[in-house]
């Protein structure tokens, strides 16, 4: 594991350092979570780095990773952006999933491309991201279905203010063109059609209402790779469509929603690799052999 700057400095200071400066770093050090508890506002509360961060040498450079997803983002839009803890478990997931042996990665909900660049960036080198949105925002139908769904009020127009080029200049992050990347601009799931015979490894189900989701669960789930990970942002958010197309989904079929601890509550679901149709009294009735 490569050396950051803090062991460096903890480092110097235990050699060069006189006692006493020791004694009050280590004490601030000790003191800092509740420090920094008196300071914050009641909303926020300390998350100390979690060890994976360090130990799994995953992260080289990961505050700068998040605060560059500051950069295009708008004031609608600020959870990826703010959230560390969601750039993480995603990094997380994506390096762990790219070892599944196939698959190609999706997302519904893309606007001004924020996890799409995250997907790209560390997503298998060999695969394919497929990016679905109107670029132009909620479409009519789905605001007037999420309407009667679930009530919500003032959607209408939301996410308008952004492009194709828009995003796709985002994405890239100043290179010229990537042949992995691919859009399908317009209303889902008409913009599905022709991608029947793909299966996906990762989906990123992100278009915030009812009716989407709904129809993104109906063409991702089936065609997900034994193994194969999805994730339901806004599953515990403002946004109450979505888990009431989730749970329609998945509860006759015995598939619970997994809460991650980002600020929007996304959910997680993996698709099982054996046993997909068996029934809970198939499991309990099966004879396992008994090694001793
Ligand atoms: C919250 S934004 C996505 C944010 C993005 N995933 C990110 O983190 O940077 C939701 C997007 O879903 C898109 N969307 C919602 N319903 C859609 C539909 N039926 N067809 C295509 N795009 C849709 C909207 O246009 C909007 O850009």
């Amino acid at each position: 594991m490569k050396n950051t700057g803090d062991q460096r400095l903890s480092r110097k200071l235990h050699t060069y350092a006189p006692d006493w400066l020791r004694i009050l770093v280590t004490w601030i050090n000790l003191k800092r979570i509740a420090i920094a508890g008196l300071i914050l506002p009641k909303k926020c509360f300390v998350q100390i780095k979690p060890n994976s961060v360090d130990k799994m040498d995953y992260f080289p450079g990961i505050r700068d990773e998040i605060r560059s997803y500051n950069h295009d983002t708008s004031m609608a839009q600020k959870s990826l952006a703010v959230d560390g803890n969601r750039v993480i478990m995603l990094r997380m997931m994506l390096r762990q999933i790219a070892s599944l042996p196939g698959g190609d990665y999706a997302e519904l909900g893309t606007y001004r491309g924020i996890s799409a660049r995250l997907i790209l960036r560390h997503m298998h080198p060999d695969a394919e991201l497929h990016c679905f949105d109107t670029f132009d925002g909620f479409d009519n139908k789905d605001t007037s279905a999420e309407t009667i769904a679930v009530r919500n009020r003032g959607i209408e127009g939301a996410f308008s203010d952004t492009s194709l080029k828009r995003a796709k200049t985002y994405i890239l992050d100043g290179k010229s063109g990537d042949d992995r990347l691919n859009f399908h601009k317009g209303f889902f799931p008409d913009t599905f059609k022709g991608l029947e015979q793909h299966s996906w490894r990762f989906v990123h189900l992100d278009p915030d209402l009812y009716a989407p989701t709904l129809e993104g669960l109906k063409c991702f789930y089936p065609r997900l790779v034994p193994g194969g990970v999805m994730l339901l942002h806004d599953y515990y958010s403002f946004f109450a469509g979505v888990r009431r197309a989730a749970n329609e989904y998945f509860t006759p079929r015995g598939i619970v929603v997994l809460p991650m601890v980002d600020k929007a509550g996304t959910g997680i679901v993996i698709k099982p690799t054996i046993d997909q149709f068996a029934t809970h009294s198939d499991i309990a009735n099966r004879d396992f052999a008994v090694v001793n």
